[in-house]
């Protein structure tokens, strides 16, 4: 009997090599086995506008689900057990998720990914994401597996540097782009949303980020 991941990996042709360390695997995810699980993770933690440790509403909403949810506030980002807003832990990663998150790992040679958080963003039209890194987790081995879902957006990968010539990938419903070894800690961001009303998601976007992150902060006193 083949692996589920080995099932997941059958029907998947292309594969477009970014440059190193980044790759695109259009239609890679089935966006009707992600959406409904993720309609019931964001009933029991709902997106919501974190703020910046400087105290700026963030543009995108955001929740988490898995063994921690990444987190902002005046205290800074960090990986939390718990989502702030309810005490109570972040929802169970669906095994949807991370059938589709393993096996893009895999198509791109991460043979061993263990996922322990799901970033969940939902992006707005007019919203997007500046340049950043995605260092806020323990094991850089890892690589980050990014689903798309909803509109189209247009996904920019830098480099090493904060500015420089950028390059773009139009990301789509089911897209999946993985980033990991010379390129875990690029650059990277998303170009405000246009405008557009998806069958299933309507004026959004939603992007499910996968990580080990395992540096799990101890709760303040
Ligand atoms: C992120 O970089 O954390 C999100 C990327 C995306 O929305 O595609
Ligand atoms: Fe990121």
């Amino acid at each position: 009997m083949s692996s589920p991941n080995g099932d997941l990996l059958e029907g998947f042709s292309e594969r477009v090599d970014v440059m190193p360390g980044v790759w695109f695997l259009p239609r890679f995810a089935e966006p009707e086995s992600l959406n409904s699980d993720l309609a019931d993770v964001v009933a029991r933690a709902p997106v919501r506008q974190m703020k910046t440790p400087r105290g700026f509403l963030m543009g995108v909403a955001m929740s988490n689900c898995g063994q921690c949810g990444w987190v902002s506030d005046r205290r800074g980002y960090r990986y939390a057990e718990h989502d702030p807003d309810s005490g109570e832990p972040w929802p169970e990663m669906p095994r949807s998720f991370s059938l589709v998150a393993l096996a893009a790992a895999k198509a791109c040679g991460f043979d061993a990914f263990a996922p322990d958080v799901c970033l969940i963003n939902r992006y707005a039209v007019g919203k997007g994401m500046g340049a950043h890194q995605d260092r806020d987790e323990q094991d850089l081995e890892q690589p980050i597996v990014s689903i798309s879902l909803g509109l189209p957006a247009r996904f920019f990968m830098v480099g090493p540097e904060r500015r420089g010539r950028s390059i773009p990938i139009d990301v789509a419903d089911g897209d999946v782009v993985v980033f990991g070894g010379p390129a875990r800690l690029h650059y990277h961001g998303v170009r405000p949303l246009k405008p557009g009303d998806h069958a299933v998601h309507g004026a959004s976007r939603w992007n499910l980020t996968f990580r080990c992150a395992r540096s799990l902060q101890p709760v303040a006193p």
